[in-house]
């Protein structure tokens, strides 16, 4: 099977790699490298069946080859991390709405049918309280347009894309809403938690967390969400579908704090940092995020392997070997 991943530079995108090159798949990665990393294809780029070009998605000029070449595509080229959605809110709604709309219109053009699967986030969620998001809850933003919504927004509008393409032009899309992702590879730079508390727990310096620590989130492993994802691409049922992705376990970020610490046997203390204090400006956070698997659990088999604790032993280790490394330079 052809595949096309945007994005497949970054994190989920070179697990997804790995994985297809795995399955035997002929892989075709783009990538602007603005968070992607060139490192992260390192080890595929001598691959007879790997090919990698850097360019925009927006701009380059191979998407109408590369949409007809695919018998399946992953859309995850996007601007992401709440950083650089508050520092460049522009380029945000920009790339992610007009990547999508330009890589559906190229395969509607060429006439081939690939299966595609979209990545939305369950930051379209918005503010809903319910307990545990389900795809068919109302969506719930602030009036007022909070600079903080820019990113959910561009994902509820790509949500809207795939599933216009798939009823206006018969595309056979999903659309998965993937809640938080984490594993190797993920970047803290950007305001991803946990490579940041990985890091300052090693490290001996304070683990910051960000307002009063109460809000809770469910993590999922990266390479867990890849057989999810892989697994979505062969389902006929999830054609036209919006599939939450994720772990529904739910923890609070200060006991993901307490839990790394003690993961790392680090003597880090506990530092709680206001929204303003982090970001420069007042920051709305979602209390609590948790997916309701239940249309997911339909439509696949796979569930996560991984627990929590052994992610962050694996990141702990890396971020060790890291140091290790560049102390020993
Ligand atoms: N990691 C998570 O927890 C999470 C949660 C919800 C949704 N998502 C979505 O999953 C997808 C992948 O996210 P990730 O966590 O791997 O982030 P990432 O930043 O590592 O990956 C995004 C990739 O897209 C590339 N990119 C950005 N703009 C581009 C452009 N104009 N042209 C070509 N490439 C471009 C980046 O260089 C990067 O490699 C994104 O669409 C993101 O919105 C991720």
């Amino acid at each position: 099977m052809h595949v096309l991943i945007t994005g497949g530079a970054g994190f989920i995108g070179s697990h997804l790699v790995e994985r297809m090159l795995a399955e035997g798949n002929t892989v075709h990665v783009v990538d602007d490298l603005s968070t992607g990393k060139a490192t992260n294809l390192a080890p595929f780029l001598e691959h007879p069946r790997f090919r990698f070009c850097e360019a925009d998605i927006v701009t380059w000029d191979g998407i109408s080859a590369a949409a007809q070449w695919s018998d399946r595509i992953y859309h995850l080229a996007a601007v992401v991390g709440v950083r650089r959605v508050l520092e460049d809110p522009i380029q945000v709604l920009a790339t992610n709405i007009a990547g999508t709309e330009r890589l559906l219109r190229a395969v509607v053009t060429g006439g081939w049918r690939p299966r595609i699967i979209i990545a939305s986030s369950s930051e379209a969620y918005g503010f809903a309280q319910d307990e545990a998001f389900n795809e068919q809850n109302d969506l719930v933003f602030r009036a007022g347009g909070q600079t903080r919504w820019a990113y959910a927004v561009t994902k509820l509008v790509d949500e809207h894309l795939a599933h216009a393409f798939f009823k206006k032009r018969e595309l056979p899309v999903t659309t998965v809403r993937l809640f938080n992702t984490v594993g190797p590879r993920q970047l803290g730079r950007y305001g991803m938690v946990l490579p940041n508390f990985v890091k300052q727990a090693v490290r001996g310096v304070p683990i910051t967390v960000f307002g009063d620590g109460l809000q809770t989130r469910s993590f999922c492993d990266v390479r867990d969400t890849v057989c999810m994802l892989d697994e979505l691409g062969r389902s006929e049922a999830a054609v036209g579908e919006i599939v939450n992705v994720g772990d529904d376990k739910e923890i609070s970020i200060k006991d993901l704090a307490a839990l790394v610490r003690e993961r790392a046997g680090s003597q880090s203390p506990i530092k709680l940092v206001s929204y303003v204090e982090a970001y420069g400006e007042s920051f709305e956070d979602v209390t609590h995020r948790r997916p309701d698997l239940t249309k997911l659990r339909s439509l696949i088999t796979y569930s996560p392997k991984r627990s929590l604790a052994e992610t962050i032993d694996d990141l702990i280790r890396i971020e060790r070997t890291g140091l290790g490394q560049s102390a020993s330079k």
